[in-house]
Formats: structure tokens, C-alpha cells, sequence
């Protein structure tokens, strides 16, 4: 792209930055309050913006976003199966949300991000079909108590990364490895809670505007390093089958795409296979090994901004379904890594969107740095950096705060 080009989004693009409870919130029962991360983390206290959310939503002004995708944490509002909801956390939610609102801040709000009430897991958790009239209980009760507050719903976030993490890599609780069955069991579990949500959400619509729902499919492209490698074919082919082909069909094959309005899309780039084993830094290798190999990746996974425009236009096109990129962000402490990487994946963004793609705004992976699930403190994500060291928790804008910053107020990008 030339120097000088400036890459104009359209109105009303909605530019958010995306966290979710466990991650952020602190002070939280579920799944994940006992677990220990490799760097020894937990999430007991995590940002403790369950207590700074007025604090976390001034930032949110300064960063000049128009939206923000948050998630509301079950466990906090039920404390059994077909309870009515809790009043005290529910003010505390709808809080928030006035906030948000009095900020000019659109909230998107996630319904399940990779966590359960303690009492749903001990059940079995999504492997248990009495799980989906429970959630969509929930549900119905949660949509109508925030009437009038919320437009946007987020039914579920990457359910292959939550069940691909539970059940076949152990590395979420309660850690079973392998269970390819019990894998597709709470997929199509969830797909099933995902498009009874769907109805009860369309058919309560909301007094603020028209209601849109959808989920959030984790598009990861898998690809062997080597082309002539058929082992290696043989795997990136069976998870993409598994990961990706699997849970789209169930979550919006043939007519059940009618019942979302929108396709979230969680975008960070690609997984190769070289001698059967993943390029990826989460795979144990280091980063500059890997860039010795040409794969360049942030502290987690290859980056492959072409791919962003692949992946919105192909799913454009089989779906036509509006697309929000629910969150794309890279970890690392190199900023100017990350100013590339925003900036790359912007431009391949807009040229999807130039290609015929709707697509409605992007939220950054994340407003600030935050547990990240097994990896603990470690992966740096913020837009924000937050010093876990000292037990007031001071925030501080990062460099690609102030980038980001521009692209939202200026509604484009230049180059
Ligand atoms: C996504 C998750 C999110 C965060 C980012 C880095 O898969 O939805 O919670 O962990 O990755």
C-alpha cells in the first residue's frame, strides 16, 4: 500500500475493545476459581474490575471506542438451576451498562465465555443435555431483566476453543484428554442452547433498536508447513474438519443460520504442522525459532493478517450473514510488533469489506492485560497495561493504545 493512503471504514462501524468476566473481573465462583496457571496465576483477583468498571469504562472513553464487548458471568446471577436472579449483581450489571451507555459506548454481551456456575459443572457440565434448558432459563430471565439496555447479544464465545481445550487437550478444567466424542456432544449441546437463545432473544426484541444475535467461531487457518508433507496435509485437513467445518455446520448449517442475524468472528491467524507437531510458540517453541523458520508469530500463535480478508469473505460468502471481528489482538510486549500486526490486519479487513463483505465493527482482544486462562499474567494483550506487582492495580495506556486510539476517532487507518 502506498504511503500517505488513508483506509476510510463507514459510518457507524462500531470500533469496541472485547474482555470477558473470568479474565478480568475478579472476586468470581466458578470453574476457574481454584485453578492455578503455568506462571502460577489465578483468577481471584485478575483486574478486579468487578470493583474499577467505572475506572475501566473512563479508559474505555480515552481510547475513543464506540462499543465494548463485556460478558455477564452466570455464576454471579444464579445460584441453582431455575433460581431467580440474583438482584444485588444484577444491579451491579445494569450499572455498568448505564454507564456504558451515558458514555456512548454500545455494549455486545457475551452469554458464555468458557465458564459455568460451579453447580452446572459438577453436573457434567455441556455434556449434560439438561445443561441447554438451564442456560436458555438463564437466559430468558438475563434478556428480559436488561430490557431497554442491551441490543447486541453474544451467545456463546469459540464453543471448539472451550470444548477443544476441556475435553481433547486438558488444559481447561476439568482437564480430560481425548474425548473426541464428548467434544461433538457439547458442540452440538451448545449449538442447540445457541439457537433456542436465538429465538428468545428476536422474539423479546428490545426498545433501543433492533435486537441482533449471534456466536463467536474462533477461525484459525490449519495448513502444513511443507506442501508435500502428507501427514502433515492429513492433520491441518482433520482439524479443520473437527475445529472449524464441524462446528459452523452445527451452529448455521442449512436453515439454522436463519435464526442468528450476525457471524462473530474471533480472528488471530494460523496454525501450521511441520513433522506432526504445530508451529506455534503455545506449542512450546520459541518465537525466534520459529522466525528462523519464516513463521512469525506473537507469544501465542502465527500471524497471518491475509488471512483475515480470506476468512471474512469466505464466510461472507457462504453465510451472508453481517460480520462482527469479535476480537483480534496480538500478544506481545514489542509494540511495534503489534502496531504492524493492528495495522496489517485493518488493511486486509477493509480490503474484505471492499471485496462486497458486511462487516460491522471490530473489537481489540483486549482493553487490558488480563488472565489469560492457562498461561496465567504472562501473554500481554492490553490495549492497557495493568501492574499485577502492586496491589492497587494501576492502568496505563501502552503505545497501541494511543494507535488505536486514532483509528477509532478517525474512523480510518493511515498508512
Ligand atoms: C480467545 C479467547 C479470549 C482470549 C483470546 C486471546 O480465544 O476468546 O478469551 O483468551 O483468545
Amino acid at each position: 500500500m502506498k504511503p500517505g493512503t488513508v483506509l476510510r471504514f463507514p459510518p457507524h462501524f462500531l470500533w469496541g475493545v472485547a474482555t470477558a468476566p473470568t479474565q478480568v473481573e475478579g472476586h468470581i465462583s466458578n470453574e476457574w476459581t481454584h485453578f492455578v496457571a503455568r506462571d502460577g496465576g489465578t483468577c481471584r483477583v485478575a483486574c478486579d474490575n468487578y470493583h474499577r468498571y467505572s475506572e475501566d469504562i473512563e479508559w474505555m472513553t480515552r481510547l475513543g471506542v464506540n462499543a465494548c464487548r463485556m460478558g455477564i458471568e452466570w455464576s454471579r446471577l444464579q445460584s441453582r438451576p431455575y433460581a431467580p436472579l440474583d438482584q444485588t449483581e444484577l444491579d451491579r450489571y445494569c450499572d455498568l451498562l448505564d454507564r456504558l451507555q451515558a458514555a456512548g459506548i454500545v455494549p455486545m454481551v457475551v452469554l458464555h465465555h468458557f465458564s459455568n456456575p460451579p453447580w452446572i459443572s459438577s453436573d457434567g457440565g455441556w455434556i449434560n443435555p439438561a445443561t441447554i434448558p438451564a442456560f436458555v432459563d438463564y437466559v430468558t430471565k438475563l434478556v428480559s431483566a436488561l430490557r431497554g439496555r442491551v441490543r447486541l447479544w453474544n451467545t456463546f464465545n469459540e464453543p471448539d476453543t472451550y470444548a477443544s481445550c476441556t475435553y481433547l487437550l486438558g488444559e481447561f478444567p476439568p482437564f480430560l484428554k481425548w474425548r473426541l466424542k464428548i467434544f461433538r456432544t457439547v458442540i452440538r449441546h451448545m449449538a442447540e442452547a445457541h439457537l433456542k437463545i436465538c429465538r428468545v432473544i428476536r422474539e423479546q426484541g428490545d426498545d433501543s433498536g433492533p435486537v441482533e444475535v449471534g456466536f463467536s467461531k474462533n477461525w484459525t487457518f490449519f495448513q502444513p508447513y511443507c506442501r508435500t508433507s502428507p501427514w502433515d496435509h492429513c492433520i491441518a485437513a482433520v482439524s479443520h474438519a473437527a475445529f472449524n467445518r464441524f462446528v459452523l455446520h452445527h451452529f448455521l448449517g442449512g436453515d439454522r443460520k436463519e435464526s442468528s442475524t450476525f457471524l462473530g468472528l474471533n480472528y488471530y491467524g494460523r496454525v501450521r504442522f511441520r513433522n506432526c507437531r504445530p508451529l506455534v510458540p503455545v506449542g512450546g517453541m520459541s518465537r525466534e525459532t520459529l522466525a528462523q523458520m519464516g513463521v512469525a508469530c506473537d507469544d501465542m500463535f502465527e500471524r497471518h493478517p491475509p488471512g483475515m480478508e480470506l476468512a471474512v469473505r469466505q464466510l461472507y460468502q457462504k453465510y451472508h450473514l453481517p460480520i462482527y471481528v469479535t476480537e483480534h489482538g496480538a500478544a506481545s510486549t514489542d509494540e511495534a510488533f503489534r502496531e504492524r500486526d493492528l495495522r496489517q490486519n485493518l488493511a486486509a479487513l477493509h480490503r474484505a469489506m471492499g471485496g462486497g463483505a458486511e462487516v460491522r465493527g471490530f473489537f481489540y482482544w483486549s482493553l487490558l492485560d488480563n488472565f489469560e486462562w492457562q498461561f496465567g499474567y504472562s501473554k500481554k494483550f492490553g490495549l492497557l497495561d495493568v501492574d499485577f506487582s502492586d496491589a492497587g492495580l494501576p492502568r496505563r495506556m501502552k503505545p497501541l493504545g494511543e494507535i488505536y486510539r486514532k483509528v477509532c476517532v478517525d474512523n480510518s487507518i493511515g498508512h
